[in-house]
């Protein structure tokens, strides 16, 4: 099978890692990729966000599949042009793709799906972010409605900061606060069968102790060793069949990765949002896990055929990844930096700690930082104290001038806290 994967961030290189140790795949194309996932993949330049080029590049491939890993293409319907063209795509429509690019899509399905979410209200007008905001009350939850790469949401208690936002977006969701652990699960799903992965826990702010400001993700672990074991059933039955039957009844019936982030609330579990691919940098520690190959998964949900699939088979290793980012992240990130030590990694680490490469490019010789997400170390131990301590010995190595990272991601979790 040949494959072609568009994007090039981490999460791409943990999908063209599983992809390339396949043997059902023959050939594995990335566009535009990263100096990281040249390693495992074929690299092709390509606007992703293009769909007649990314048709056209898998057309020249001869591609048996297409794997579009990032939402802006997703939500600009580059999966449906590439369909259009007879190419079997992983990844939702432009339109079921709406439950990540507009928040009140999301909400709307969530009722009519009897999905437990935060109550909230749509606002487009001062007035009506006035009395949604004092309707709830601090801690204020203030989103905008479409696509923000991470950026659109503001949590405050600081009620003028929560209206500025409101204010400075065209159409937002202002909604309860929802107070618990978070969770990401994943799930495949073909627009009928819906088959889970193991959950993951990602860590959203910047700074140790979860201080600093909202980023794409610092760093991720699973399993949950502290999560109820039912809590996959139960989301299986609240949340992911419930909201991918309730699009295939609207007409745009959603298959790819359904992802469900979470909230474990005192009165139960509610969805925080929906996103319509895979997780970054969840994805990284959910793949270090997964034995199944990758491939056939993906065709067959691809294809409309997951019912064909047999049950997901996974390690009993637990996983930790560690984002190391750039200088002045998530503001403006200094790039072009050198990044050394990711030979040590590979000879002193491997196979147990390996780096998927987020922002870099190769510069002659070199591998330089070209993002805010530099690169996400992950690793695997019989234990998450294990994966730890593999996965920050492994960070310890590499050297990028001005980075940061948090010391912090699985701590508690390995402590059985
Ligand atoms: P989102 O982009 O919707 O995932 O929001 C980003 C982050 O904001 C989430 O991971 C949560 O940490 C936080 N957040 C979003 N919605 C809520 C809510 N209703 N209550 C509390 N925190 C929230
Ligand atoms: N880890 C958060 C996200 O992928 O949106």
């Amino acid at each position: 099978m040949k494959v072609l994967v568009i994007g090039g961030g981490a999460r791409e290189h943990a999908l063209c890692r599983s992809l390339s140790l396949d043997p059902d795949v023959s050939a594995l194309y990335c566009a535009p990729g990263n100096a990281g996932i040249a390693e495992v993949a074929e690299l092709r330049p390509v606007d992703a966000l293009d769909g007649d080029a990314v048709t056209a590049l898998a057309t020249e491939l001869g591609a048996d599949l297409v794997v579009v890993g990032p939402e802006a293409p997703l939500v600009a319907g580059v999966g449906d042009a590439v369909r259009a063209a007879g190419i079997p795509v992983f990844g939702p429509s432009g339109e079921a793709a709406q439950l990540e690019g507009s928040k009140a899509f999301a909400k709307d399905v969530m009722a009519a799906a009897g999905v437990p979410t935060a109550r909230s209200y749509v606002c487009t007008t001062p007035e009506e972010v006035d009395a949604a905001l004092d309707a709830f009350g601090a801690p204020y939850v203030v989103k905008d409605d479409g696509l923000a790469a991470g950026k659109g949401v503001v949590v405050t208690e600081d009620r003028a900061a929560a209206r500025a936002h409101a204010l400075a977006c065209d159409r937002v969701v202002i909604e309860e606060y929802l107070d618990g652990p978070e969770v990401s699960l994943f799930a495949i799903t073909d627009g009928v069968t819906v088959v889970p992965l193991q959950p993951a826990q990602d860590f959203k702010r910047a700074l140790d102790g979860d201080e600093g400001p909202n980023t794409g993700g610092m760093g991720a672990y699973s399993p949950l060793p502290w999560a109820d074991p039912k809590l996959v059933d139960e989301v299986m039955e609240l949340v992911l069949q419930p909201t991918v039957d309730e699009l295939r009844r609207r007409g745009t019936p959603f298959s790819g990765l359904l992802y469900a982030g979470l909230a474990i609330t005192s009165r139960g579990t509610r969805v925080i949002e929906f996103n319509a691919r895979f997780g970054d940098p969840e994805t990284q520690v959910v793949l270090a896990r997964l034995r199944t190959p990758l491939a056939s998964v993906l065709l067959n949900a691809a294809n409309g055929t997951l019912d064909a699939e047999p049950p997901l088979s996974w390690r009993e290793d637990a996983a930790v990844t560690v984002v190391i980012a750039s200088y002045n992240y998530p503001e403006t990130p200094r790039t072009g930096d050198v990044i050394e030590g990711l030979a040590d990694v590979a000879a002193e680490d491997g196979p147990d700690a390996y780096v998927l490469h987020a922002g870099t490019r190769r510069e002659g010789d070199a591998v330089v930082s070209a993002g805010g997400r530099v690169l996400s170390v992950t690793a695997t131990g019989s234990d998450l104290a294990q994966a730890r301590e593999t996965a920050y010995k492994a960070v310890a190595r590499i050297r990028l001038d001005g980075s940061q990272h948090r010391t912090d991601i699985a701590a508690k979790a390995a402590e059985g806290r």
